[in-house]
């Protein structure tokens, strides 16, 4: 039997990112917040002072067992990941949990099958996949407004606070799930180099690059180690190219109307072809203001209520890391190309690409 709205739910992490959790599901309808499960007592605290009249809990196992509990939204470090979904999955709570879905793809793995064989929601909280300016792009993208898209680049650094995760789990979930719902096909094959500075176990800069099956390329760069905060992706196509600057409140997005057109059989000094620049307009559309995580918990919950997949699910969450582990895993051989199988193992680590996802 499905559950009625408002949803009983419990916030599991107090740290950075937790009290957005907290705050936008006491604002929405559908959901009510019964509990927060935090360890660390200061962190407790904090929630108390601000929330008076609502309970916290230490003890994770305990609120399993509370009938009042619909579902989870886990806010912990990515390592703690699997076992808390695991246990919430297993008492019978749908899961809402950060990115990454776990740190591991036998972990991902694990987590998808069993939510399915369960039947409740599992989903990876990629809050990007509901802000409008990336929903902007993916509309730009499916109406062929861009046309081929040949390849996309994206910058995301700050001067940001070192995790024991460190920086591909920690920022690259953002890049790769806004890829993946953009460009919608899988990931053939990644490389990834590194930059340590501080802690050779812990790299705080990463370069990933990325070719999609079908075609188109993507460059990733991510640092916790720069002067100013960046956000920006550059999708390049065949007929317009965007730009989407995350941290330019009113104009996120540009489309640019530019561009190089292949003459065939013009007149040239070069050969029988000839290159022309296409200048057009620039355009900053409106696009309308909405929190991405409101956004994001109402599906969660309209997702519990109706049985509709939620655009950030499971399987988006699982592909996501695979990629994370690929790169992983040429960041430890030194930049070598790694290839994805149609099944998201890794078949080869060096040997030159082919389309098809294999080695040549
Ligand atoms: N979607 C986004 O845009 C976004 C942004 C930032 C962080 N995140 C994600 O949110 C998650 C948390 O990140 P953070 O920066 O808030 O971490 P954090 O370390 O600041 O906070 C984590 C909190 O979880 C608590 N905790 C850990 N294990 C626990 C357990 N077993 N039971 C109860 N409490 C426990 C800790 O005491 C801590 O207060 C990460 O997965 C991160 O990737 C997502």
């Amino acid at each position: 039997m499905r559950a009625r709205a408002p949803l009983g739910v419990v916030v599991v992490g107090y740290g950075y990112w937790g009290p957005n959790i907290v705050r936008n599901v006491i604002e929405r309808p559908e959901l009510e917040l019964i509990a927060l499960c935090e360890r660390d007592q200061t962190q407790a605290q904090r929630f108390r002072s601000r929330h008076p009249g609502i309970e916290t809990w230490p003890d994770f196992d305990e609120l399993l067992a509370d009938a009042r509990v619909d579902a989870v939204c886990i806010a912990t470090p990515p390592r703690t990941h699997y076992e808390l979904a695991r246990k919430a999955l297993e008492a019978g709570k749908h899961v809402l949990v950060e990115k990454p879905l776990a740190t591991t793809v036998a972990h991902a793995e694990a987590l998808v099958d069993l939510a399915q064989r369960k039947e409740l929601v599992l989903m990876p909280g990629h809050t990007f996949l509901y802000s409008p300016p990336v929903n902007k792009i993916h509309a730009l993208i499916e109406s062929g407004e861009l046309g081929e898209v040949y390849f996309v680049t994206s910058s995301r650094m700050n001067l940001g606070i070192y995790q024991a995760d460190g920086v591909v789990r920690d920022l690259a979930p953002h890049d790769l799930s806004i890829l993946l719902y953009w460009l919608d096909r899988r990931v053939a094959s990644v490389s990834a180099a590194g930059c340590t500075v501080f802690n050779p176990e812990v790299p705080e800069t990463a370069f990933l690059t990325l070719r999609f099956e079908d075609g188109p390329s993507a460059n990733v760069q991510v640092s916790w180690l720069a002067p100013r905060k960046v956000r920006q992706m550059i999708v390049v196509g065949s007929r317009k190219m965007v730009q989407y600057d995350d941290t330019i409140p009113d104009g996120a997005v540009r489309i640019y109307d530019r561009g190089l057109d292949l003459e065939i059989g013009a007149p040239s000094n070069y050969g029988e072809h000839r290159l022309t620049y296409r200048s057009g307009d620039i355009v900053a559309p409106r696009i309308d203001a909405a929190e991405p995580l409101s956004l994001e918990l109402g599906d969660f919950a309209n997702s519990i209520l109706t049985g509709a997949r939620p655009r950030s699910h499971a399987e988006l969450g699982l592909e996501v890391v695979r990629v994370l582990e690929a790169a992983q895993v040429s960041l430890s051989g030194a930049g070598e190309p790694v290839v994805l199988a149609r099944g998201g193992e890794i078949v080869a680590r060096s040997g030159s690409f082919a389309p098809d996802g294999g080695t040549a």
